[in-house]
């Protein structure tokens, strides 16, 4: 009989999951509830710098795919899928809105001519998603690298129509380089925990979950 229960309570919490995991990990779009019961507002995701290095012109090809650059493929570095949610800070999915990317390749270099243009073209380095009803987005790219000075990083910007709603930077958990890096050290611990998170093996390969706010 217990062992009956306890199979039985195991597909509920089973079930519970998959659920949750089909709503797309409705777990990152539930807003935290004080305990008088009232909406407590989401810690926005802190702007940071939007660096040296932001594309000067529209690339040809700025699709969530880094790792295709027009009819060339990309392989070197770490494959990863870099994911996540955007969300207003009552936890509501920012409908519409638009997640850009931007990152240097494997070597460190960026498509800039400040970075001397030495990025490899088969690099996408910027991509850009529309969020879907659910405020996610999805690119495939490289773990980011490290470059002079600089802990690896990808930088992100939120755009709602023309309007940049957020600039921001997204690091990995675990980087020895990230306590080094003066730009993430300036962040408070709970905004370092919004901005950074593991890039772990998973059945599609390496992945990152990000959740962003942003005052909408
Ligand atoms: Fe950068």
């Amino acid at each position: 009989m217990k062992d009956e229960r306890l199979d039985k309570d195991r597909r509920l919490f089973m079930a519970r999951t998959l659920a949750l995991g089909a709503a797309g990990g409705a777990w990152m779009s539930t807003p935290a509830f004080s305990q008088s019961g009232s909406t407590q507002a989401l810690l926005p995701t802190p702007a940071q710098s939007e660096g040296p290095f932001y594309p000067l012109r529209e690339p040809a090809d700025a699709d969530f795919d880094l790792l295709r650059n027009g009819s060339r493929t990309y392989a070197k570095g770490n494959a990863a899928w870099v994911e996540g949610v955007v969300l207003d800070r009552a936890g509501k999915p920012l409908k519409g809105g638009i997640v850009e990317i931007w990152q240097c390749d494997a070597d460190g270099h960026y498509d800039h001519p400040r970075d001397g243009s030495r990025m490899d073209p088969a690099f996408q380095g910027f991509g850009r998603v529309t969020l879907d009803g659910e405020g996610r987005f999805r690119f495939r790219t490289i773990r980011p690298q490290p470059y002079s000075g600089r802990t690896p990083h990808i930088h992100a910007k939120v755009k709602l129509g023309r309007q940049a709603l957020l600039t921001t930077q997204l690091y990995v958990e675990g980087d020895p380089g990230n306590a080094r890096d003066g730009i993430w050290r300036r962040l408070s611990e709970a905004e370092r925990a919004s901005v950074t998170v593991p890039y772990a093996n998973g059945s599609d390969g390496l992945k990152a979950t990000y959740r962003i706010v942003v005052q909408a």
